[in-house]
């Protein structure tokens, strides 16, 4: 979604906005563009990658400013004039903006009536005309800003100047996240720390409501009544976003390859000398509390219904809810709940929206997420991260499996339960034989797969969880439709959409639910469906497509994903697609 940079006072300007730019794309964009002051204002914007931007953008600029952005469409289709930066009629305000402006209509009304004309559908631009409108009678844009802002409703980050004074950047924050990076006579701002660590590592994050003007050597902040807020400088060290592919010719493949280090990191990070290494508040906490409550999105949410399993058999009660359900509704089970978060990225709006819910609550809540210094990551009470190394792929896949790991580790934890650590190694020697020895044949899978337009996954308890993952997977790299049904509720509905020819995937490893897989998969072929048994030796059958050897079955999460993964891969690659970066996707949702 969205990606925002700006800077003031550097020197030469071009090449922190345009890699900055480019550090964000992991956001998921489809036009890019920038604004500086160079003998006059320059805006420059396209639709089309950020590398096509850097074609078009000179190579030396002269401006103590510069802003750039990176545009995923929300309010009008992706074009020239609906890509970022913005300016007003009047040419007295040039802005980027990530978020959404939800009485936008009402406001555009307004400037209409005041004479105000419109080149593009954005939401963004009656923003940088409704500021200068406040502009052009006060002649002062941090009171500009002010004044809008109380009029906005919604969320967003917005970067401000006005070609009247290029000694001055304005910021303006409600929901969506934005970082100051103070440097040695420079300010930087970005939507999030990654672009600026080149720079600096002294951060400062605004708050919501929060407003403010930076030059080149301060950044002073406002609250929502306007007072100056002293701001916390945070020091972080943040992983620079690597781009590289060591030798795989995808990001995805490459991930996929790397579970099996990662679950390794886990562990040697988690469980040392023999003993579980989480904080003993954390785990007091969960321990006291008589309710874990789970919040997350996607494939996070996948993780999350494995994760609520792991607790629940460690004597814990558990739920589990997609982050924007239960925003609109939150509910509290419990007298004592505790929450937990699962995010790869530590930036996805819903959860945050979530957060604050949470914290007006003070509620106790932790965050099991990839992302150090995420917005997440900083404003959890706990923290708990992944150390999976960046992922790139839009489509999660490593990250997934490490948030299962973890979750298996904590809960076992509450328990002392160390066979965890045992089983967890068994399951890494499964990831690693079907990374051996597995790939022809499931490459051979997506070759007929590759023309379908309907798939099914099949599963129950472990392997129902498993089968939303693997089809979520699948729809997002290969555009092929996919659902994932519980062998139980077949009957119940799904049934009536297998005919001739439908390809129905289903994974038997869980020992307490393998024979009535085997009754559902009589009934799809019944009725003409084309079978794809993932199995364990213990519970396989001959006809079986594939069969990796027995590992503890709770644990299918972290053995048996990849087959899913690569599976999605290789039939995305025969289809010919961009397997790392899928349409309409974002790898991090920062909208709502
Ligand atoms: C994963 O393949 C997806 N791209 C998506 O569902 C993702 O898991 C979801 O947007 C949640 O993201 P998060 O983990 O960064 O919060």
């Amino acid at each position: 979604m969205c990606g925002i940079v700006g800077a003031i006072g550097l020197k030469e300007p071009r090449g922190y906005t345009l890699r900055g730019l480019k550090t964000l794309d992991y956001r998921g964009y489809d036009s890019a563009g920038v604004a500086f002051f160079d003998n006059g204002l320059k805006i420059i914007k396209d639709v089309g990658s950020v590398e096509h931007l850097m074609d078009i953008v000179p190579n030396r600029i002269k401006s103590n400013i510069m802003i750039g952005h990176t545009r995923w469409a929300t309010h009008g289709v992706p074009n020239k004039e609906n890509t970022h930066p913005h300016l007003s009629n009047h040419k007295a305000i040039c802005l980027v903006h990530n978020g959404v402006i939800e009485n936008f209509m009402e406001l555009k009304k307004f400037l209409l009536e005041k004479g105000y004309e419109f080149y593009g559908d954005t939401d963004s631009e009656i923003v940088a005309n409704l500021i200068e409108y406040h502009y052009l009678e006060n002649k002062d844009v941090l009171k500009s800003i002010k004044e809008v802002m109380d009029l906005l409703k919604g969320n967003y980050a917005f970067v401000v100047f006005t070609p009247d004074d290029t000694n001055h950047l304005y910021v303006m924050k409600k929901g969506s996240p934005l970082i100051v990076g103070k440097g040695n006579n420079f300010n930087l701002v970005a939507s999030d720390a990654s672009p600026m660590i080149e720079l600096t590592n002294t951060f400062i994050e605004l708050d919501d409501n929060e407003y403010g003007v930076l030059s080149n050597k301060d950044a002073t902040i406002y609250n929502q009544a306007g007072e100056v807020v002293s701001k916390e400088y945070i020091h972080k060290d943040i992983e620079a976003i690597s781009h590289d592919l060591k030798g795989y010719p995808h990001y995805m493949l490459k991930e996929i390859e790397e579970i099996e280090p990662t679950v390794e990191r886990i562990i040697d990070t988690y469980y040392v000398d023999d003993e579980f290494q989480f904080d003993p508040n954390l785990v007091k906490s969960l321990k006291e509390s008589d309710h874990i409550i789970f919040i997350a999105c996607g494939t996070s949410y996948h993780a999350s219904l494995v994760g609520g399993r792991y607790f629940e058999d460690a004597g814990q009660s558990a739920s589990r809810f997609i982050a924007s359900e239960w925003a609109f509704h939150p509910t509290f089970p419990g007298q004592k709940p505790f929450i937990i978060l699962i995010s790869q990225s530590g930036e996805t709006a819903d959860l945050i929206h979530c957060l604050k819910i949470i914290k007006e609550h003070n509620l106790n809540c932790l965050v099991i997420t990839n992302t150090g210094g995420s917005t997440l990551d900083r404003n959890c009470q706990y923290s708990l991260l992944l150390h999976a190394g960046i992922e790139v792929s839009v489509a999660s896949t490593k990250a997934y499996v490490a948030q299962t790991a973890l979750l298996a580790l904590l809960a076992a934890s509450l328990n002392n339960n160390k066979r965890v650590i045992k089983d967890l190694k068994d399951a890494l020697k499964i990831v690693r034989d079907i990374k051996n020895n597995y790939k022809p044949r499931i490459q051979a899978i997506a070759e007929e797969l590759k023309d379908k337009t309907n798939i099914f996954y099949l599963g129950r308890g472990f392997d129902y969880f498993l089968s939303l993952e693997a089809s979520l997977k699948l729809k997002e790299v290969s555009y092929i439709h996919s659902e994932a049904v519980p062998g139980g509720e077949l009957k119940h509905g799904p049934i009536a959409l297998i005919e001739e020819g439908t390809p129905v995937i289903v994974f038997i490893t869980d020992p307490e639910t393998a024979s009535s897989m085997r009754g559902n998969i009589e009934e799809v072929r019944a009725r003409g469906a084309i079978i794809y048994e993932i199995s364990t030796k213990f519970l396989a059958k001959e006809e079986d497509n594939i069969v990796v050897n027995d590992y503890a079955y709770y644990l299918s999460s972290v053995a048996i994903s990849s087959v899913a993964f690569y599976l999605a891969y290789y039939v995305s690659l025969a289809k010919g697609l961009n397997v790392d970066k899928p349409r309409n996707l974002a790898k991090s949702v920062t909208v709502e």
